[in-house]
C-alpha cells in the first residue's frame, strides 16, 4: 500500500497531482480494492434486462459480473463465477434463461443465484453438499431511475446517499418525460491506451479541451456551428457535487440552454419541445436547461447529452475497456431516438469523431507517464482556484466558472480520501440536500 505516500503526491488542494497517478501498478491494485471494490458502480439499465429471467453482462473494474431479473422480478449482480472450479458461468452478453449451466461440470445456477443442480449429487457427494452454501457470489444491488448499480462493500452507505447531490443532476437525463428512459442497442466496447481516470476526469470536469481538442467539430458545424470562447459569463457554470461526483451543465440563464445542440436538428426541435414537460417535472432551475448535461459519478460512471452512458472499466494502469450505450427518453418519437442515436454513434461511438480527438490527446498523457523525467514533475489543475462559489438553486459543495479545474480538484481529492481509507467509517459522505 502506498497509502501514506499518496497524501504526499495528490494535493489537490493546491491544483496538484502526481504523474505515478497514471502509472504505476502498485496504484492500480489499490485502486482496484479502495476504490472500485467499495463503490457503487453501474453495471446495468432497468430497461436492458426488463423481463423476468432477463440477463445481461457486464464488468466491476475487472469482476465480470451478469445482472439479473430473476423469476419473481428482483434484481441480482453476480460474479459470473461458477462456486466449484471458477469457470465463467455465462457466456453470452445478454438474453433470458431460466438457469446458468458451467459448461465444466454441470452446476447450475437459477436466476436468484442458488445453486439448483449438481451433477452426481447423490452418486458422488453422497447428499453431502450443502448447496445453500454455494450459490452465486451477490454484490448488493440498488436502482436509481431505471440505472442499477452494484456495490461489493456491504458496509458502504446506501445508494441514494452516495449519490447525493448529484442525483438532482442524474433527473436532468434519467426524469424528463413520464416513461423515464431505455438503452437502444447494445453496448459498443472498445480498449484504449489510457488510464481510465481520464475518461472520468473528463467528462465530469474539463470544458477547457473542447475549444483545441474538438475546434475541428464546431468550425464544422457539427455542433453550434460556432466557435465557442473563453468568456466571463457566469451563468454557465461546472458542479462539484460531493462525494467525488462531478457536473459539467449547471446553468442559471433567463434563457433555455439546448447546450451546442443546433435548435433546428430534430433533437434540437425535441429538446425544446419537450421543455415544458420537463419544467413541469423538474422545476424552474433545470426547466431552463433543455439538454441532458454531462457529468461523472464517482468514480467511473459518465453520462453525455450526445446521449450516451458508459463505463470506464479499468484494465490495468495503462489501458481502459469503454462500455458505452445510447439512452433515450422512452417516450420520444422513433425519429428523434434514431437521430440521437446517429449523433451518439457518429459522436461518441468507437469510430467517432469527438471519441477520437480525446482519446489521442489521453493517450499521450498515459505514455507520458512512463518518463522517469516526466514524472518529476507534477500535472496542472489550478484554474479557477479560490474562484468557487455556490448559490442557492443549484446543489453541490462548489461551483466553478465554466472555464475551471474546479471539479478535477474534488474528483481527486476523493480519490485520495477514498484511496487512503480503511473502511467506509473513515469516508465523509454528503447526503442530498435537494
Ligand atoms: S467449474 Fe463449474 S461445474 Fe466445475
Ligand atoms: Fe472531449
Amino acid at each position: 500500500m502506498i497509502d501514506s505516500s499518496l497524501r504526499k503526491i495528490v494535493h489537490a488542494e493546491k491544483g496538484l497531482v502526481d504523474r505515478r497517478i497514471f502509472n504505476s501498478q502498485e496504484i492500480y491494485d489499490q485502486e482496484l480494492e479502495q476504490v472500485f471494490g467499495r463503490s457503487w458502480l453501474f453495471v446495468a439499465h432497468e430497461s436492458q434486462i426488463a423481463k423476468p429471467n432477463d440477463f445481461v453482462a457486464n464488468y466491476m473494474a475487472e469482476d465480470p459480473v451478469l445482472i439479473t431479473r430473476d423469476s419473481k422480478g428482483k434484481l441480482h449482480t453476480f460474479l459470473n463465477m461458477c462456486r466449484h472450479r471458477g469457470n465463467r458461468i455465462c457466456r453470452a452478453d445478454a438474453g433470458n434463461a431460466p438457469s446458468f449451466m458451467c459448461t465444466y461440470h454441470g452446476w447450475t445456477f437459477a436466476t436468484d443465484g442458488k445453486l439448483v443442480g449438481v451433477p452426481g449429487y447423490k452418486e458422488a457427494y453422497f447428499e453431502e453438499l450443502d448447496r445453500s452454501q454455494w450459490g452465486l457470489v451477490e454484490a448488493p444491488t440498488d436502482t436509481y431511475k431505471g440505472l442499477i448499480f452494484a456495490n461489493w462493500d456491504k458496509s458502504a452507505p446506501s445508494l441514494i446517499d452516495y449519490l447525493g447531490d448529484a442525483a438532482w443532476y442524474l433527473d436532468l437525463f434519467l426524469d424528463r418525460r413520464a416513461g423515464g428512459t431505455e438503452i437502444i442497442g447494445g453496448a459498443h466496447r472498445w480498449v484504449m491506451n489510457f488510464n481510465w481516470k481520464f475518461g472520468s476526469d473528463n467528462f465530469g470536469g474539463d470544458n477547457y479541451h473542447t475549444l483545441v481538442t474538438h475546434g475541428s467539430m464546431s468550425a464544422s458545424g457539427m455542433t453550434t456551428g460556432r466557435r465557442p470562447a473563453i468568456n466571463a459569463d457566469q451563468s454557465r457554470f461546472i458542479v462539484a457535487a460531493g462525494n467525488g461526483h462531478c457536473i459539467l451543465g449547471g446553468y442559471t440563464g433567463s434563457e433555455v440552454n439546448n447546450f451546442g445542440v443546433n435548435a433546428d436538428s430534430v433533437v434540437g426541435k425535441y429538446q425544446l419541445d419537450i421543455n415544458k414537460e420537463l419544467t413541469q417535472r423538474l422545476g424552474p432551475a433545470r426547466g431552463r436547461q433543455a439538454a441532458m448535461g454531462i457529468g461523472t459519478l464517482f468514480p467511473n460512471f459518465t453520462w453525455h447529452g450526445s446521449p450516451m452512458i458508459r463505463n470506464w472499466h479499468p484494465r490495468g494502469p495503462l489501458k481502459t475497456e469503454i462500455w458505452s450505450w445510447c439512452i433515450v427518453d422512452k417516450d420520444a418519437p422513433k425519429e428523434v431516438k434514431d437521430a440521437m442515436r446517429d449523433n451518439y454513434i457518429q459522436r461518441f461511438g468507437p469510430a467517432g469523431n469527438m471519441e477520437q480527438d480525446d482519446a489521442n490527446n489521453w493517450m499521450n498523457s498515459t505514455d507520458l507517464a512512463k518518463s522517469l523525467t516526466a514524472r518529476k514533475y507534477p500535472l496542472n489543475m489550478q484554474m479557477g482556484i479560490n474562484h468557487e462559489w455556490t448559490n442557492e438553486t443549484h446543489p453541490g459543495i462548489s461551483l466553478g466558472h465554466n472555464w475551471s479545474e474546479s471539479n478535477w480538484r474534488h474528483f481527486y481529492a476523493r480519490w485520495a480520501e477514498v484511496m487512503d481509507a480503511p473502511s467506509w467509517r473513515d469516508i465523509p459522505i454528503q447526503p442530498r440536500t435537494k
